[in-house]
């Protein structure tokens, strides 16, 4: 069967303001993009709304683009055209791939740098495939970096999120003990459903207690957080000296804070992880090669994303606002019309 033709106009979702209000996105017709050398052009089959995406529509990301601009930071599609001749080689195929500069991935066609693109296995559906790069790299760089620093145990928080069960998976397998903090009871049974051997409820009253506890039991000293705010503090409390906290998401969208006796007396630290920042530290070193083999053989398999819904990109606005809550029950997908 041969390609559908590509039309002269699209459609795509526009940020008007960093103020994070869903009625800031419209979507607008805009000319296709024709792809540059060493470019190609896809067309869009799903990309997912994650909280990278709702800290951008806030202004809160680590990068802004000029105003109006088309959030969206990964998707899935099939190449339909190319700027050059390896590019060419890739029209037809389904592929997922990773964006940050210029207009993202809502929209009807993106043009993407080849080398952003990974071919999707036949077993990877496209929804699936839209959300292969930004938590299956970023749980695979965190697990690597416990390995590497030859932890004997480590703490996630946020653990019933997508990417913190890619991260139980993760640890499941390579043996490491890992203790998951959650928020609410629903996410202790859901997390020991698939496995986990050790979670804490933040909202009970013996949180610290039962944490200080596990932590020095299994010891753990390295914790991944996605929530900072008091938790930051509570985490660095609970490790026995020399423990570090990682901190990689603000879903609390609050400060820390920390008593300077953790760092003098106990060796204590904190440090943040962005994937971006690994990624173009060194693209082609041993930690980024392993994670490029790594994560395509293992996804869509070991590790997969929970889907709650998808909507056409026209529905963006109801999209982002019902994306930034429950956002436990999966991710909300954007499609085309
Ligand atoms: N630094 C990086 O390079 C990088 C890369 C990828 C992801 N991340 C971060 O990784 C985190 C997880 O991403 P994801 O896509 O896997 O998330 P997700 O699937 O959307 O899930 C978010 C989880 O966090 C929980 N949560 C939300 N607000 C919370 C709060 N204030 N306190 C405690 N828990 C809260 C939610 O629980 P409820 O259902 O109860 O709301 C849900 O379980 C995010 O912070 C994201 O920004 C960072």
């Amino acid at each position: 069967m041969g390609q559908p033709s590509i039309p002269e106009i699209m459609r795509a979702v526009v940020l008007s303001a960093y103020d994070g209000r869903p009625d800031s996105l419209r979507v607008e017709e805009r000319p296709v993009p024709e792809p540059g050398p060493g470019e190609v052009l896809v067309r869009l089959a799903a990309a997912p709304i994650n909280p990278a995406d709702l800290m951008f529509m806030r202004g809160q990301y680590g990068l802004k683009k000029a105003l109006p601009a088309v959030p969206g930071f990964e998707a899935s599609g099939t190449v339909v055209a190319a700027g050059g001749i390896a590019g060419r080689l890739m029209v037809g195929r389904r592929v997922a791939f990773g964006t940050a500069q210029g207009d993202g991935t809502w929209s009807e066609y993106i043009r993407v740098p080849l080398g952003h693109c990974l071919p999707l296995r036949a077993h990877v559906s496209d929804e699936q495939g839209a959300t292969l790069f930004v938590n299956p790299f970023t749980a695979w760089a965190l697990m690597d970096m416990a390995r590497q620093g030859k932890h004997r145990a480590v703490a996630q928080t946020a653990a019933a999120s997508a990417l913190g069960r890619m991260l139980l998976k993760l640890a499941v397998r390579e043996r490491i003990p890992l203790v998951n903090v959650v928020r609410r009871k629903e996410q202790v049974e859901l997390l020991e459903g698939l496995g986990a051997e050790h979670v804490v409820d933040s909202s009970e009253p013996d949180f610290e207690e039962r944490l200080h506890e596990l932590f020095h039991r299994l010891g753990v000293t390295l914790a991944f957080d996605a929530v900072s705010g008091p938790l930051t503090a509570q985490l660095l409390r609970a490790m026995p000296a020399g423990g570090c906290v990682t901190v990689y998401g603000s879903l609390s969208g609050q400060e820390s804070s920390i008593h300077p006796s953790a760092f003098i007396f106990e060796r204590k630290r904190v440090e943040g992880f962005w994937l971006a920042d690994w990624f173009l530290q060194d693209r082609f070193g041993p930690k980024q090669i392993r994670a490029l083999m790594g994560v395509p053989a293992l996804f869509g398999r070991e590790m997969e994303t929970p889907v709650r819904t998808r909507l056409e990109l026209s529905k963006a606005r109801e999209a982002v606002t019902l994306a930034a809550g429950e956002m436990t029950s999966g991710k909300v997908l954007l499609v085309p019309g």
